[in-house]
């Protein structure tokens, strides 16, 4: 295994998040034209297993987010997007689901679920949930009929294939331990495919029969009333069922084999008009294709498929040896401009398939922790697209430092370490990759104060604390007006009273500086300048502007901004 492939699936896995689209009135030829609610959205991640145990058993729950919701509504979000609640047997966190239509035992109950939406709702933030329809848990009772026997109703609500016809050609899992996405089931003497664990068969959306009811499903939960859907992996749902011979190698690209093949585009225009044209609902897909155009494709809105997607390019650039912020500056200024007149994207550093964002772009060193936070909040909060924060992000967390396998949890690096041990590959280096990439960095409970468990949980967490908790935690920070938590509610309000920061024109500023990340923001007469230095050196910077009538409206430095001499990881916001 010459790539952690489980993991660099991960982090290139496009994510589109589906946003209730009504009627979707203009093309958006100025970005001013097609003001809609889920652009002016700030999204707030919550992760269910790790933000707040109300009953003690180590697992967040939805009662403790309940008890929460002043806090989320403190930091001035504007919607939630809840990773999966439904019911599941968890082997992948609930990405493997086992009733659409019920909760995870672990989560609380329908009554919890509502009791959720309403105290939301009343606090004026939206909700999106994830749908997780590339594919179903094993224990779904579709799969447990399909499995059976061959002329089961629900044969073809997934992918097999019957051992008489010989083995099929081989696709690549993402989570397997053997990475081979065909698992024989003696029942019936036939494959079934799995791009993700063999827990994780892949649903069949040739079939009409599966389509119908995923739009029942969803139909469920937007009548009561939920705001959005973030569609998780969608973009592999359509396959050539013929299953043809990809080129040898082909799994260290397989987005280009398994992503946007023909037939996609089809089930979302049905899903849309089926389900999103009928309610007040945003969409959102994890992944964006390919290309531009792929990403066009599904998210322009007269072909009424998503609103909104989001693409890897950017999270992907962070790598344990550094990045190069050119290419970061490069990265997210290519994608801003092939969305500037049509489309619309997502802004994201992290979410639950990331490592911390502060240990990955910038630095968790305590000496420079809190501004790398700040800088990169400020980042997020001032580009055009709609943000994306994921919880935990607002206070700086950081990585875990796990040193030993027994400390994860992670179903795919789990097995990916177990298949390392079976073809003798390099355990050190492996642990040395996961400490700085593995998703359990971005999982670890959430740090509410300094107390046991930093009042996470009563019970023992189902992942361990980051140790740090201690000294980063939201009780600290209510109490320090210059904390990163205030900081980010500054960001917030800022990006809520400027429209300019949603739809103004994006403009790089000192383009070739290596460590300065710089542009302008400009709409109706409004500009903005948002410097950042991404480096803990200080860096010299050409605004390209006379800066000395320049409104300073936020900075992470006492005493506001230096100008044209950064300090390390300086971020500052000025009013031109
Ligand atoms: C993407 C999700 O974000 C990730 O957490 C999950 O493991 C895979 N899809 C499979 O559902």
């Amino acid at each position: 295994m010459k790539k952690n492939r489980s993991l660099l699936l991960l982090l290139t896995l496009p994510v589109l998040i589906s946003c209730n689209t009504g009627e979707q009135k203009k093309t958006n030829t100025d970005t001013a034209a097609g003001r809609e609610w889920w652009k002016e959205a700030i999204v707030y991640q919550v992760y269910p297993r790790s933000f707040k145990d109300s009953d003690g058993d180590g697992i967040g729950d939805l009662k403790g987010i309940i008890s929460k919701l002043d806090y989320i509504k403190s930091l001035g979000v504007t919607a939630v997007w809840l990773n999966p609640i439904y019911s599941s047997p968890n082997d992948d966190n609930g990405y493997d689901v086992s009733d659409y239509r019920d909760i995870m035992k672990d989560f609380g109950t329908m009554q919890d679920f509502d009791a959720l939406l309403k105290g939301l709702h009343e606090r004026n933030i939206k909700l999106v949930m994830d749908l997780v329809v590339n594919h179903s848990s094993d224990e779904h009772e579709w799969f447990k009929q399909s499995r059976s026997s061959r002329t089961s109703p629900y044969r073809n609500y997934y992918h097999w294939w019957d051992a008489e016809r010989g083995k099929p050609n081989y696709r690549y899992s993402l989570f397997d331990i053997n990475h081979d996405a065909w698992k024989y089931d003696s029942t019936t003497n036939a494959y079934y495919l799995h791009y993700f664990s063999r827990k994780q068969p892949d649903l069949n959306w040739e079939n009409p029969a599966l389509r119908k009811e995923v739009y029942g499903i969803m139909k469920f939960w937007a009548d009561k009333g939920i705001d959005g859907f973030r569609l998780d992996a969608f973009q592999f749902t359509a396959k050539d069922t013929s299953f043809p011979a990809f080129p040898k190698g082909f799994e260290n690209d397989f987005v280009k084999y398994y992503a946007m093949v023909p037939g996609l585009h089809n089930y979302l225009q049905e899903m849309n008009k089926e389900v999103f044209s009928k309610y007040n609902v945003m969409s959102v897909a994890e992944g964006a294709g390919n290309s531009f155009r792929d990403a066009h494709e599904l998210v322009d809105a007269s072909r009424k498929e998503l609103n909104m997607a989001y693409a890897f390019d950017g999270v992907d650039i962070a790598k344990p040896e550094g990045y190069s912020i050119r290419r970061l500056k490069e990265v997210f200024s290519r994608w801003d401009s092939a969305f500037a007149q049509n489309g619309w994207l997502s802004i994201f550093l992290a979410n639950h398939d990331q490592a911390r964002m502060v240990s990955r772009f910038a630095s968790d060193v305590p000496q420079f922790r809190e501004l790398s936070a700040k800088m990169l909040n400020t980042f997020i909060l001032s580009m055009r697209g709609t943000p994306y924060c994921y919880n935990g992000d607002e206070l700086g967390m950081t990585n875990a430092g796990f040193t030993r396998i027994e400390q994860y949890r992670d179903m795919p690096t789990l097995n990916e370490y177990k298949h390392l041990q079976q073809t003798g590959g390099d355990i050190p280096k492996f642990l040395k990759q996961i400490q700085f990439s593995c998703r359990d960095n971005g999982r670890t409970p959430f740090q509410w104060d300094s107390s046991k468990n930093a009042g996470f949980s009563t019970g023992l967490p189902w992942l361990q604390l980051n140790p740090n908790y201690r000294d980063i935690n939201v009780a600290v920070q209510e109490k320090d007006e210059k904390s990163v938590l205030n900081y980010f509610r500054r960001m917030t309000k800022l990006r809520k009273e400027n429209p300019a920061l949603v739809y103004g024109a994006y403009q790089l500023v000192d383009k070739n500086n290596p460590s300065v990340y710089a542009y302008t923001r400009e709409w109706q007469g409004k500009k903005f300048l948002v410097v950042l230095n991404f480096t803990s050196k200080a860096a010299a910077f050409d605004p390209a502007a006379d800066l000395s009538k320049a409104k300073t409206l936020i900075s992470n430095y006492p005493g506001g901004s230096a100008a044209k001499q950064l300090r390390p990881y300086e971020a500052v916001v000025y009013q031109l």
